[in-house]
């Protein structure tokens, strides 16, 4: 167990806190999906009780070491004093003359948001020079970023090796939920992995095998199963080098006694295009010139009813194109059953398929939606994330 804020004295202090605002814009820099900065609110908010002097620090995209006004993580200050309804000062740089004066004027119960990490190549360098100047912020380190937590970065690791360093509210959630889903599981446990790879989700697949009752599979790796059983996949995604992995994987399910689903029927479509011309067609059907994009109808049927009397579900990847509504169908049954489902917990991966469920509106009726993609399939993974194990224990 980490230490939290809870477990030291903030009151006063003058605090550096790293955040995960690294949030999807859309071209004219408008946040389009604020969930990341709401998500750290609950931990500023106890920063701003405690009267601490808060720098607040965080990457957003990949700049790779240069300033590039178009990572700027300015728009984030005017959501975040949005949302505290106060004013959030934006440094003009990281640890320039800017920040630091800014840092240096700084009265308690105000917020700094320091330029983007990532200007700096030495962030993800976790360059140990870097690290102290940032520790020179504050006398407590703060890390909040879950989504970040698998990167060793000097903001997230390096920061650690100057600075008392607790976790926030956020990272305490996560791991309260992940950390229970792996380890403390209420069954029937079942587990839906989607997504466009297998390669991507050989960690997560090998790991749940050991924990879960029922595996499902679906989204574009499922190609690579049906290939790896000898069948024709058209033109559908398929990894050809992984269909003995997948066979390894089938073996291993059935040893563990792990019922693995996979789509007994599959949405095709002629190509890479939302209106393209699409049929559903058996699993060992799927014509040449053809691409599988989505789960089919009885396939829903079979994942409903599996996962009527799930206890604990864990969701990670998509089951279908989900951008394109036609092959959107799959996915989104599967959130609204989820969504449905009484006395379960529902746990969503984040990235992808954190995006389809509040695509459908639904992620409120989730029990936990995780805000870290990477961070939550690696945790998934049984792997530790550098961000937290460096972190003081209880
Ligand atoms: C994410 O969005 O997964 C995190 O913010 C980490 O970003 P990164 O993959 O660029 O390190």
């Amino acid at each position: 167990m980490k230490k939290t804020v809870k477990d030291i004295d903030l009151k006063d202090k003058k605090v550096l806190a790293r955040c995960d605002f690294n949030v999807p814009m859309d071209e004219n820099r408008n946040i389009t999906d604020n969930t990341r900065i709401v998500a750290a609110l609950p931990t500023i908010k106890y920063l701003l009780e405690q009267n601490c002097k808060i720098v607040l620090c965080s990457h957003l995209g990949r700049p790779k070491g240069e300033f590039k006004p178009e990572f700027s993580l300015a728009p984030v200050a005017k959501e975040l004093s949005k949302q505290l309804n106060m004013e959030v000062i934006m440094a003009k740089d990281v640890i320039g003359e800017d920040a630091t004066k800014k840092a240096e004027n700084l009265k308690n119960g105000e917020i700094l948001l320091l330029e983007n990490l990532r200007f700096h190549r030495e962030e993800t360098d976790n360059d140990p020079e870097f690290a102290k100047k940032l520790a020179s912020y504050g006398e407590i380190f703060v890390n909040d970023a879950f989504g970040t937590a698998h990167r060793a970065h000097a903001s997230t690791e390096g920061v650690t090796h100057y600075l008392p360093s607790v976790s926030g509210f956020l990272i305490e959630k996560e791991l309260t939920f992940l950390g229970n889903a792996l380890d403390n599981p209420k069954r029937p446990y079942v587990a839906i992995l989607g997504g466009a790879k297998v390669s991507d989700k050989i960690g997560v697949i090998d790991s749940l095998l050991e924990k879960v009752d029922t595996l499902m599979i679906g989204g574009g790796m499922a190609y690579t199963f049906f290939k790896a059983q000898g069948y024709g996949v058209g033109d559908s995604l398929c990894e050809e080098d992984k269909c003995d992995l997948a066979r390894e994987l089938m073996a291993k399910a059935k040893e563990k006694g792990v019922k693995m689903l996979l789509p007994i029927d599959t949405k095709i479509g002629k190509e890479l295009n939302p209106n393209t011309e699409s049929k559903t067609v058996s699993w060992t059907d799927i014509p040449d010139g053809w691409q599988g994009f989505d789960i089919g109808e009885q396939t829903i049927e079979m994942f409903r009813k599996e996962l009527e009397g799930a206890k604990t579900i864990v969701w990670n990847g998509p089951l279908g194109l989900f951008e394109y509504d036609q092959f959107a169908v799959g996915t989104y049954a599967i959130a609204h059953k989820l969504a449905n489902l009484n006395n379960a917990i529902t746990i969503i991966g984040g990235g992808d398929s954190a995006a389809a469920v509040e695509k459908a509106g639904l992620a409120d009726k989730m029990t936990h939606v995780s805000t870290g993609g990477g961070a939550s399939l690696e945790f998934l993974e049984g792997k530790k994330l550098p961000g937290i194990e460096a972190l003081l224990d209880k």
